[in-house]
């Protein structure tokens, strides 16, 4: 199984499809990861913040997959804003998960009430100098935080790791994006399986290309170039998020899917306002 790939602004190679891993224990998530990895799997979408990436490692080192084919994502924490300690934080992340790098390295959410998020990015970019991280991304970010690191510092982030799903298709921020060279990456591409899977006309475009609602949103996904980090727990799911390639929506498939928009976040996370530490 080979997983398509995008380029970043920096020229490195990511998946178009990885593993998400929040909300589960280091022993599940050192399962989950490792049952991907043999699977096919190669990004990993990890965080300081998921409190499990000793389980994280122990998934990779079980996998024996050579290092040079693995993604690993991880981001920092809000708490861990700030120069000095934005170093310490990345150094903590590798240490947790048994690597010497991570592929790329996010700041989770811009926390601008705290504004901190600049002086944060000063640090990645020293990180991504010294070779700790291949590359580094935001997370959460509005157009208003882009133009500030455009605005005080150098480097571009290379991926906009944000909320996006039929329901919530961000077209504008994946418009800014591009604008900007940032590949934009879906975190909750299934809105975290909630009523958008139970919705009929998913089931019906499904049964037309013999695939499930998840398979069809997936593809929805893929279809806009976008990152898509689905986490599932079951091998057998794992397994159906990866046989997702070959499909082809149609025009008409498109614009149904299109129409379940709401605007609704499933976890009510605004950016401009939400803190988590
Ligand atoms: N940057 C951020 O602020 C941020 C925020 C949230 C999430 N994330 C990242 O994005 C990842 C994905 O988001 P998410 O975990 O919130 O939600 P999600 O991937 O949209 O949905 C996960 C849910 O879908 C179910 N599922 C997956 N594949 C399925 C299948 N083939 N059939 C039926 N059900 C299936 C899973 O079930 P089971 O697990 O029970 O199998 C789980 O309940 C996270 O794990 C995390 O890495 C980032």
């Amino acid at each position: 199984m080979t997983i398509p790939t995008i380029t970043l602004n920096n020229g490195v190679a990511m998946p178009q499809l990885g593993l998400g891993t929040a909300r589960v224990e280091d022993e599940e998530v050192r399962r989950i990861v490792g049952t991907a990895l043999g699977l096919g799997y190669r990004l990993i979408d990890s965080a300081a913040k998921y409190e499990n990436e000793l389980g994280v490692g122990q998934g990779i080192v079980d996998a024996v997959v050579p290092r040079e084919e693995l993604f690993i994502t991880s981001k920092l924490r809000g708490r861990d804003q700030g120069f000095a300690s934005t170093k310490a934080a990345l150094a903590q992340t590798l240490d947790q998960l048994g690597l010497d790098h991570v592929d790329l390295y996010l700041i989770h959410w811009p926390l601008p009430r705290v504004d901190n998020y600049v002086e944060s990015w000063r640090a990645m970019q020293d990180l991504l100098a010294e070779g700790l991280t291949r590359a580094i991304g935001v997370s959460n970010f509005l157009p208003e935080h882009l133009d500030r690191l455009a605005a005080e510092t150098t480097i571009v982030p290379a991926v906009n790791q944000i909320e996006l799903h039929p329901q919530l298709p961000q077209r504008e921020q994946i418009a800014d994006n591009t604008r900007r060279g940032i590949v934009t990456e879906s975190w909750s591409p299934l809105a975290n399986a909630g009523a958008l899977l139970k919705d009929p006309v998913l089931a019906e475009i499904g049964e037309r290309h013999g695939r499930s609602p998840v398979q069809v949103v997936l593809a929805w996904h893929l279809r806009q170039g976008l990152v898509v980090i689905p986490k599932a727990s079951q091998e057998e799911r794992l397994r159906a998020n990866l046989d997702v390639f070959d499909i082809e929506l149609t025009a008409q498939d498109v614009a149904q899917i299109d129409a379940l928009e709401t605007g609704v976040r499933v976890g009510g996370q605004d950016p401009s306002t939400h803190e988590e530490f």
